[in-house]
């Protein structure tokens, strides 16, 4: 006797975004009251639960500070050398710094000609100088408006005729939020900031408060400076503690696999000789995340979602990704482990059913990829704009940075590479904001539409129906023919 079907075939089925649609409930929440603020790793949390992916054609410091700005975070790739890893780091941690540090201040020579540093400070595009004396004292200060354009002030006169002598300076020790009030009260653009023995350490100034005033919903570390991620290979300890000495906020273990033995072992060494915090990834099932909640700080899940992703044909591995993102989410919710969705995100509506799913978090490649804000220019072909984007296991992704996320050897021959991802382009998109907008105005939708105003009650109360493909057909514009474009669909994406 024969069972009618082979136990290799008694297989559980595992759903992906469309497959799901939230259930709509009882609600008292207006999507503009939902709060979208969640926790991306154990001491981060995110105004918006969004992340740009570390991909050489999504994230380098322009994404990432523009991330942060808007609420979210970046995190930036791994194909450069550590000195431009930390020197990308830094773009952002210094990005909207409240004390311009001594070696960026334009500063004034006493011996310069108003001439001379008028040019100067047009040049590099500041209103205004200490001058200092070789030793670095505070003299006074010079600004265009002592300058021009009433003047008594002739151009051959040097700086220390024209300067304001009286200069009201901080100490360093001062919070330099308190230097807006003196601003303020004194009607002043900049304040020099000085140590004990008046030796200039740095600026504040009136515009560059008023620039951090303008992004409230800003992701900060505790000095106030942008948050940022960072991508490192699990095999690099150098890379990591770089990373981590120039103050990024995650390290994001990056790996396709990261249920491996020697991807475990790498990110636990690794998470215990850093004070970031680690999140380790991607991973698409139960048994990896009992593993990882041992150490990491955060869960990446994804095992290939992404758009230009063909490590499921590649490979014939993968887990669709409600499925993976609901497995591993049992798990590290029990342990107060975060969990990002990693990769296949279209729509707004894929964003918000990856948290109904159990994610803390989504990282995104394709949707950013065509903003301003992404690495590259614009290309036009057939009269359409584009950007690149290719997969980070693409052939020209490999030859430019490592294959070990694959955890694949360096091929001698080009010939060799056997990729797990395409290269591609992507429609222009404009700016990050207005993709951001749209991306977390549709998830709060999600949330009015369940009745939750806040990410972990919407996780709690958020429930699936499963959806057939008639009902897929349905969910799409179906039976008209578009006249506008909508900036949220399109239904080629
Ligand atoms: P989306 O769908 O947002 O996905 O464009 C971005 C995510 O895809 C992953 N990624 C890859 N996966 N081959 C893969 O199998 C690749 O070449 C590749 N490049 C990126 C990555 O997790 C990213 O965040």
């Amino acid at each position: 006797e024969h069972e009618p079907y082979s136990s290799k075939l008694q297989v559980p089925e595992a759903l992906t975004f469309d497959d799901v649609l939230l259930r709509p409930k009882e609600s008292r929440v207006e999507p503009d009251d939902a709060d979208l603020s969640s926790h991306v790793s154990r001491s981060v949390e995110l105004s918006v639960p969004i992340l740009s992916a570390a991909m050489d054609t999504v994230t380098e410091s322009g994404m990432a500070i523009a991330m942060a700005r808007h609420g979210g975070l970046g995190v930036i790739h791994r194909n450069m050398n550590v000195d431009e890893m930390v020197e990308e780091i830094g773009r952002v941690k210094r990005a909207d710094e409240l004390v311009i540090p001594y070696e960026d201040v334009v500063t004034a020579d006493p011996e310069m000609t108003v001439r001379e540093i008028d040019d100067q400070m047009a040049r590099q595009g500041v209103g205004g100088a200490p001058v200092v004396n070789t030793r670095g004292e505070v003299l006074g200060i010079i600004s265009s408006t002592d300058i021009r354009p009433h003047l008594e002030v002739n151009e051959d006169d040097l700086v220390t005729e024209a300067m304001t002598d009286e200069v009201i300076t901080v100490h360093e020790d001062v919070d330099p939020r308190d230097a807006f009030d003196l601003m303020y009260e004194h009607k002043i653009e900049r304040v020099p900031v000085v140590d004990d023995e008046n030796l200039l350490v740095g600026l504040v100034t009136m515009q560059g408060i008023l620039q951090r005033r303008e992004y409230k919903e800003a992701v900060r570390d505790e000095d106030g400076q942008l948050c940022c991620g960072v991508a490192v290979s699990p095999f690099e300890r150098d890379r990591a503690e770089a990373a981590d000495e120039a103050d990024a906020d995650i390290l994001f273990i990056d790996t396709a696999h990261a249920h491996n033995r020697n991807v475990i072992e790498g990110a636990r060494e690794i998470s215990e000789s850093v004070e970031a915090d680690v999140v380790v990834g991607n991973v698409g099932t139960q048994e990896a995340a009992e593993e990882l909640v041992e150490f990491a700080d955060g869960i990446k899940v994804g095992i290939g979602p992404g758009s230009i992703c063909t490590t499921r044909v590649v490979s014939g591995a993968g887990m669709p990704q409600i499925t993976a993102v609901a497995q591993v989410a049992d798990v590290a919710s029990e342990h107060g482990v975060p969990v990002i969705a990693d990769g296949g995100i279209r729509y707004s509506g894929d964003a918000i059913k990856a948290i109904a799913a159990g994610a803390d978090a989504v990282m995104l490649g394709s949707y950013f990829a065509g903003t301003d804000e992404a690495p590259g220019r614009v290309v036009t072909m057939n009269g359409k704009k584009y950007k690149q984007y290719r997969g980070m296991g693409s052939v020209g992704a490999m030859k430019s940075g490592d294959a070990d996320r694959y955890l694949k050897e360096e091929p001698e021959e080009e010939d060799d590479y056997v990729p797990e991802g395409v290269e591609a382009a992507t429609p222009y998109k404009g700016t990050l904001k207005s993709e951001l907008h749209q991306l977390a105005g549709g998830m709060q939708s999600g949330m009015g539409y369940v009745g939750a105003a806040t990410v972990p009650k919407f996780k709690e109360r958020s429930e699936f129906v499963r959806v057939s493909s008639a009902g897929q057909a349905e969910s799409h514009a179906h039976d008209v023919v578009i006249t506008d474009e909508a900036p949220n669909y399109s239904p080629n994406e």
